[in-house]
């Protein structure tokens, strides 16, 4: 397993990105892992709120990079990577898939989100806070959207995030590595590999639209191709996409 960042454990916090946001903003560049056993303010995409139940992890890599913005962006699928190995390791090859942009569904239900923040450092590079929340042992059921957890789908209990955490820094720093000597190709080929849908139906609800299609592959850099009704192809660079059964 590749060596990974130092990481460092809280027992309760507001959220790991704002940790690392308030970090970064005076002046810290990492790379370190902040992890908490429970958020108070966990957030999530799109301004929802992300719940970290104690047994579930919540990780934030905070780095700085020298990549543009648009290319810094893609360590969400790196992340999203990563996550999935983490899954494969738990509950087997094929349970996990990957959902664009960066969700990972167990057994067709999300179990892992990703939010990645970024801001311009002083020096002019770019930090990043990579967050990952991983639902290891509970699941909410709050949501729109159907969920799981790894301890679902166990016959034993799920792994300790401080075990999980180490497993997941190691896959990303192994993913990481890939992405900075190759770039964004074998990145996006792992995540072809366990995409979720693709070939399907679905919608894809844009910022100030929503669209419905068939989810056709990503775009070197990350975008996903739908396909129109019409034949049109679309680029979805932003946005949530849904399948048939909501997720
Ligand atoms: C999503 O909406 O799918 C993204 C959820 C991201 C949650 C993680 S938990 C660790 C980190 N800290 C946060 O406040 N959010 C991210």
């Amino acid at each position: 397993m590749a060596d990974h960042p130092p990481i460092e454990a809280y027992d309760e916090i507001d959220s790991t990105n704002a940790e690392a946001r308030r970090r970064a903003e005076a002046g810290e560049g990492g790379p370190v892992w902040i992890t908490a056993r429970r958020q108070t303010a966990g957030r999530g995409r799109r301004g929802r709120a992300w719940s970290t139940e104690a047994g579930n992890l919540a990780a934030t890599l905070l780095t700085t990079t020298d990549a543009p913005a648009a290319e810094a962006a893609q360590l969400s699928f790196v992340a999203a990577l990563a996550a999935c190995d983490l899954a494969d390791t738990c509950l087997g090859a094929g349970a996990a898939q990957l959902k664009w942009p960066n969700d990972v569904l167990v057994f067709g239900k999300k179990a892992v989100g990703i939010l990645v923040e970024s801001g311009a450092r002083a020096d002019g590079r770019l930090w990043l806070a990579v967050g990952i929340g991983i639902n290891l042992a509970h699941a909410p059921t709050d949501i729109e959207r159907p969920a799981t957890s790894f301890a679902e789908h166990m016959a034993g209990p799920p792994p300790k995030p401080a075990d999980a955490v180490e497993v997941l820094a190691g896959k990303f720093e192994s993913w990481r590595e890939l992405w900075a000597t190759q770039g964004f190709s074998p990145i996006s080929a792992g995540w072809t590999q366990r995409a979720h849908g693709l070939g399907e139906r679905c919608e894809a609800r844009l910022p100030n639209r929503t669209l419905t299609g068939v989810a056709e592959g990503m775009d070197p850099d990350g975008a996903l191709r739908l396909r129109l009704d019409d034949g049109a192809l679309e680029r979805i660079t932003a946005g949530d996409v849904f399948f048939g059964g909501a997720t």
